[in-house]
Order: structure tokens, then sequence, then C-alpha cells
């Protein structure tokens, strides 16, 4: 049986599907990224020592004279949300092939959440194999957010149609949205930098990035600071160009979170960042990744194939024939 008769037996899936599996894409990643920072600043991830068994003979946390039962679950807890992830990418592969008629765009976004899934178990190996060395941890926070970005491209292209692209604003204002998402991308690797010098980046021996956490915490703010500046500049230029109002709603959106963001990072600053608001910047810097993505894929929209339009009835005259 050839490849595509084979995928051609998959149910067809719908576009309600396709769009709810995405989502979940999305709040998997975004989730394995907070467990994954509450295991390290409570060092829990010698709370389960043994893999697949939490202890020998144990599948799940169990009483232990040495390990406490919270560090244990909380490493429990991230290497179940680690299986949910990878049900879900699977699925949304499956779903992406499974829909009528297949689209080539949806499907590579699909590909992508398997394959990040493996390339993040690859990258999670080296940062253990490296000692928890301060760059591999930040390439593991990165990629993750990456991956949020291209499970929110997909949940847009889940309710796209087979049509060709149609831009809902000019080009300069596209670029404009580009510029301002390569600074968001500089304030995320600058926040890596920031935990890579500071007191979260592993126990006293990992091996840090040497530079004063308040220089990097500086260099952070000032990024985020010439983000909002370009974002207020997008706000005028969708303005100006009349841009749809699902583009200025998800605008307003992008520009709440990143304020609510900005103010968390400076309270957790001031307050010698504490554990718990270190977890809640990192689900801050996920929501934020998001609502730019929302806005980015907003900007371009996908309309179904117009229907194809039926063969003139034959004349009269020539049925007769
Ligand atoms: C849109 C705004 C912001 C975003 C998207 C953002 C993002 C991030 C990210 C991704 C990290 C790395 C987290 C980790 O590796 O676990 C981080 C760390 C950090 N950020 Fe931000 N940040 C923002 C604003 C701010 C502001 C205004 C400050 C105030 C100075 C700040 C202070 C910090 C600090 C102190 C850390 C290190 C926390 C730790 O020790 O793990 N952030 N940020």
């Amino acid at each position: 049986m050839t490849r595509s008769t084979l995928l051609d037996r998959l149910p067809a899936v719908t576009p309600a599907v396709m769009r709810a599996l995405a989502i979940a894409a999305v709040v998997a990643q975004a989730g394995i990224a907070v467990t994954g920072s509450i295991v390290r600043v409570t060092g829990s991830g010698l709370g389960c020592p043994t893999w697949p068994e939490c202890f020998p003979g144990s599948l799940v946390p169990t009483p232990h004279p040495e390990v406490e039962p919270l560090t244990q679950w909380i490493e429990f807890g991230n290497r179940l949300l680690t299986g949910v992830v990878v049900l879900v990418a699977g699925a949304c592969l499956l779903a992406a092939l499974g829909t009528r008629p297949r689209r080539r765009r949806l499907t590579a976004l699909a590909l992508v959440q398997p394959l990040g899934v493996v390339a993040q178990a690859v990258i999670g190996g080296g940062v253990v194999l490296l000692g928890l060395v301060w760059w591999s941890v930040s390439v593991h926070l990165l990629v993750s957010m990456v991956l949020v970005w291209l499970a929110m491209q997909l949940v847009a292209a889940a309710s796209d149609g087979a049509g060709p692209p149609r831009r809902l604003v000019p080009g300069a204002v596209r670029g404009l949205a580009a510029t301002s998402t390569a600074l968001l991308a500089a304030v995320l690797v600058a926040g890596s930098f920031v935990t890579a010098a500071g007191p979260h980046a592993g126990d006293a021996q990992t091996p840090r990035l040497q530079v004063a956490v308040q220089s990097a915490a500086q260099v952070h703010a000032d990024l985020l600071f010439c983000y909002l500046g370009l974002l207020v500049g997008l706000g005028f230029a969708l303005r100006a160009v009349a841009a749809p109002g699902r583009v200025l709603r998800r605008y307003a959106v992008l520009v709440g979170v990143v304020v609510a963001q900005g103010l968390l990072g400076g309270i957790q600053y001031a307050l010698g960042i504490p554990e718990i608001l270190v977890s809640l910047h990192v689900l801050g810097a996920a929501l934020v990744t998001v609502a730019a993505a929302a806005l980015w894929a907003t900007l371009t929209e996908r309309p179904a194939l117009p229907a194809p339009t039926p063969a003139p009835a034959p004349a009269l005259a020539d049925r007769g024939a």
C-alpha cells in the first residue's frame, strides 16, 4: 500500500479538533517550561533518582527516609507532564495528517512539535551531561519558547483555509512587527543570562555565567524598554493603516501582558529573586511569547479556496443530439 493511501485511511479530523489539539500543545509546551523551572529553583531534580521508576520498585513517589514527598512529587509531576507533551505532540501530527484537504503548512507546523520534543530530550540529556553549564540551560529554555511560538502558529493554521495568504497590513508594518519579535527574542535570551548569572542557576558548584547579576538584569530590563518602545510605534502604525479590529485586540493583549511581566520582573528583582516569583516569571515569559505569536499570526489571513465553479450545463440542442 502506498504512503498516501495509508494516510488517506486516517479518520478525517475536523478543524475544531485540530485547533483543540494545537491549543493543548501550547499549554503543554508552556507548562513544561514552568514545571522545569519549579524543579530547578526547588532543587528537586533528584526527587526521583531513577527512570522510568521514581524509586527502584515504584513507578510513583513513595515514602523515603532521605527524600521529602514534596521534592519527589515536583520531579514526578514534571515527568508526567513530559509524557503529556509527547502524547499531545504526536496527536497534533496525526490530526494534521487526517485533515482534509491535507495542507502542507499545517502538516509542517504539526511535525515541528514531535521533532521539537525529540530535540528537547537530546538537549535535556546534554544539560545533565554538561553538569548544568549555564549556556546549555539557556538553550533548553529558549528552545521551549520557540516551540511555544510555533505551537501558536499551529493554532492559527488549524483555522486557516487552503487559499493563498492575504496580508492584512502593509509590508512596512509587518517589518515593524517582525523587528519587535526579534527584540522580544533578545529580551528572552538576556533573561536566561540573568538566571545563568544568578542564584537559581543550580547549586554552588554549577558553572555560572561570570557576569554580575545586577549588570545582566540591567541589560535585560534595557532591552525590555526598547521592546516596549517598538510596541508603542507598532500600535501607532496599526492605527494609521486601519488594521482590522482582531489585530488591534491582540496588540492590546500583548502590551498588557508585556507590562505585567515587566512589573513582575521588577518586583522579583527588588525582593531578591524569591523562588516562587522565578517560576511565575517563566510563566509570564511563555504568556508574552503566546501573545506575540498570536499577534504575528493574525497579520496574515489564509481563506478557504473558492469552491470550483460547476461545469456549464450542456445546451438543449446538444442534449437532443
Ligand atoms: C517582557 C518582559 C520580560 C520577559 C519576557 C522576561 C523573560 C525572562 C526569562 C525568559 C528569564 C529566564 C528564566 C529562566 O531561565 O528560568 C528571565 C529571568 C529574569 N528576569 Fe525577566 N523578563 C522580562 C522582564 C524583566 C524585568 C523588567 C526585570 C527587572 C529587572 C526582570 C528580571 C529578571 C530576573 C531577576 C531574572 C532571573 C531570575 C532567576 O534568577 O532565575 N525581567 N526573564
